[in-house]
């Protein structure tokens, strides 16, 4: 069930010959419970994408339709009470109230909204956090990590539909980030929040996420499941991001005279490459020089990666991807000195 539709969302800077669309038409369907990565260059849209999705920010054009209402049709003042109640932000910047502890930072939305707080609700939020024991402490006491924990408590207060991070962790060392985002994903697990996440991070992709949506000059590149399109990503865009080591690599791969590259991906549990490539070796008379090979856990399964050096023109490039695609993986010819 859709929890979160975007519908041809344009966002228009600037006005005349300066006009510019940071968002260029994008679409976008997350169901109830999902945890969606969305990646893209820096400057391809994600920001100016995530404050529409939250109703930070009207669109030039196009909606956004969160649990059934869309938001853009209500009024200013209806919608911030709706975004406080259904939506909750994690910013890189903590933006806690100083003054204020670590329990009255967590229940400050409830209280803005003129609601009685359920306190064993945000007792249970303060605990799977870590913070039970931090209650009465000024953040200015706390650490970087635990200043995240309360921003994601105060956050998670109104218990929320949607949950959305913009470059939540990037401010944190690795370890921070990888606890902070296991975290939420528990969270996600255990409350059952819908959570789409900005992050330029390609393991916390793989490793947390279960979607992903990739943009590239404001629009949407490719979407769907993570272990699809990391295996197999159909895009330039996707391609850079998710071999980046493949092509910094191919630039200075120098081929032997002749060679021509082959990329193959593979679903590493049902097949190891290495076995597949002798194999065409025997069969086919077809050797094939491995130039760069990388594997990825990704989800639940292991994927790996290989770039092929293949000498003998057309024929033997035709006839490795026939055998390559006919058993099991994926392999398309690849431009590597372009
Ligand atoms: N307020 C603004 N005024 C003009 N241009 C903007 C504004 N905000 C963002 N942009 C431009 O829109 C594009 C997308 O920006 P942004 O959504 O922040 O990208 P990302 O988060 O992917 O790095 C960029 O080219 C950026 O310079
Ligand atoms: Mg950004």
């Amino acid at each position: 069930m859709s929890i979160l539709q975007a519908k041809d969302l344009i966002k228009t800077y600037g006005q005349g010959s300066n006009a510019f669309n940071a968002t260029n038409g994008i679409s976008l369907e997350v169901n109830k419970g999902e945890f969606v990565a969305i990646v893209g260059t820096s400057g391809s849209g994600k920001t100016t994408l995530l404050h529409m999705l939250g109703g930070l920010d009207r669109p030039t054009s196009g909606s956004v339709i969160i649990d059934g209402k869309d938001i853009f049709a209500l009024k200013d003042d209806e919608l911030t009470i709706f975004r406080r109640r259904k939506i909750g932000f994690i910013f890189q910047a903590y933006n806690l109230v100083p003054v204020l502890n670590v329990y009255e930072n967590t229940v400050l939305p409830i209280e803005l909204d003129g609601e009685k707080v359920d306190t064993s609700y945000v007792e249970d939020i303060l605990s799977t956090l870590g913070l039970s024991e931090k209650k009465e402490m000024l953040p200015n006491k706390l650490s970087g990590g635990q200043q995240q924990r309360v921003a994601i408590a105060r956050a998670l207060a109104t218990n929320p539909k949607v949950l959305l991070c913009d470059e939540a962790t990037s401010a944190l060392d690795p370890k921070t980030t990888n606890e902070i985002l296991e975290l939420i994903r528990d969270i996600n697990e255990r409350m059952g929040v819908t959570v789409v996440v900005i992050t330029h991070s390609m393991s916390v992709v793989e490793s947390i996420c279960k979607h992903v949506a990739i943009l590239d000059g404001g629009c949407v590149a490719e979407t769907g499941l993570v272990s699809e399109i990391f295996s197999q990503p159909k895009t330039d865009a996707a391609k850079r991001l998710v071999f980046p080591e493949g092509h910094s690599e191919e630039s200075v791969v120098v081929g032997r005279e002749g060679e021509r590259f082959i990329r193959v991906v593979f679903n590493g549990a049902d097949i190891t490459g290495t076995p597949l490539i002798a194999r065409m070796a025997v069969e086919k008379g077809i050797e094939a020089n491995i130039s760069a090979a990388s594997t990825r856990n990704i989800g639940k399964g292991v994927f790996g990666s290989m770039l092929l050096g293949i000498t003998g023109g057309d024929e033997a490039i035709r006839t490795a991807l026939e055998y390559l695609n006919v058993n099991g993986v994926v392999a398309e010819e690849v431009n590597v000195n372009a």
